[in-house]
C-alpha cells in the first residue's frame, strides 16, 4: 500500500480515517435511528377497534339506512368519526353469503373514488357523491362516475339486545370481504395483489 511500512496493509492516515468515520456513522445513527423509529412504526401498528353499540335491531328498517356516527380512529376527537349507512339485511337484494357479521348492512360513508363523504338519498334509493358525481345503488355497489369499487362495510353483530359496528373491510364487485383498501384501489382481479392489504390493518373480528 503506497505510504505503508514494509509489511503493513494500511496507514496510519487511513487507519485515522476509518476510526474517524466509524465514530461519524455511530454518531449520525444514534441521531437519525431513534427519529426513523418513530416515523415508521405507526405503519406496522395495528389500528385498535371495538364494538360500538348503535341501538336496537328494531331502530334498522330493511328498505331505508340510519345514519349512525361511529369512531374508527380513538382519541383524536371529531376528527376520528365517521358516518356509517346501517339498515337489517333484505335476503331478496343481500345475497352474498348470510354469517353472524352480515345480519345488519353497514356502508363506509367514504367515496370509492378518492374519498369525499358520500350521502344518501332516500328519494332515489342511491348513494351520490358531491365530489365527482359517484353514484352508487342502494347496497352500495357502483352505478355510476368513476368509484372504483363497492362503498366499504362495516361488520356488524348484536349483542346484548344492540346492534354492534366493528371494523371496516372492503368488498369487491361480488361483495367478497378483503382487509381495508384506500379509495382508488380496485380489488377485483389482479387488484387485489397490486394493492396488498396495509400493515396496520384491523384484525378481523
Ligand atoms: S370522490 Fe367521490 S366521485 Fe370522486
Amino acid at each position: 500500500m503506497p505510504g505503508a511500512f514494509e509489511g503493513e496493509t494500511v496507514t496510519r492516515r487511513a487507519l485515522m480515517n476509518i476510526w474517524a468515520n466509524g465514530v461519524g456513522g455511530v454518531a449520525a445513527a444514534a441521531f437519525t435511528l431513534p427519529a426513523l423509529g418513530f416515523a415508521i412504526a405507526p405503519i406496522f401498528k395495528r389500528q385498535p377497534w371495538s364494538w360500538q353499540p348503535i341501538g336496537p335491531p328494531a331502530d334498522f328498517p330493511s328498505t331505508t339506512y340510519q345514519t349512525k356516527v361511529i369512531t374508527t380512529s380513538p382519541g383524536i376527537g371529531e376528527a376520528g368519526n365517521t358516518i356509517a349507512y346501517v339498515r337489517a339485511r333484505n335476503p331478496a337484494i343481500d345475497k352474498e353469503p348470510e354469517d353472524q357479521y352480515n345480519q345488519f348492512v353497514a356502508l363506509s360513508s367514504r367515496c370509492m373514488h378518492l374519498g369525499c363523504p358520500v350521502r344518501f338519498v332516500a328519494a332515489a334509493e342511491r348513494f351520490i357523491c358531491p365530489c365527482h358525481g359517484g353514484v352508487y345503488d342502494f347496497r352500495g355497489m357502483v352505478a355510476g362516475g368513476p368509484p372504483v369499487r363497492p362503498l366499504d362495510r362495516f361488520y356488524t353483530r348484536v349483542n346484548n339486545g344492540l346492534v354492534e359496528i366493528g371494523p371496516r373491510y372492503s368488498v369487491n364487485n361480488e361483495l367478497q370481504r378483503f382487509s381495508p383498501r384506500f379509495p382508488g384501489e380496485p380489488i377485483d382481479g389482479i387488484g387485489q395483489y397490486l394493492y396488498p392489504a396495509q400493515f396496520d390493518t384491523a384484525q378481523k373480528p
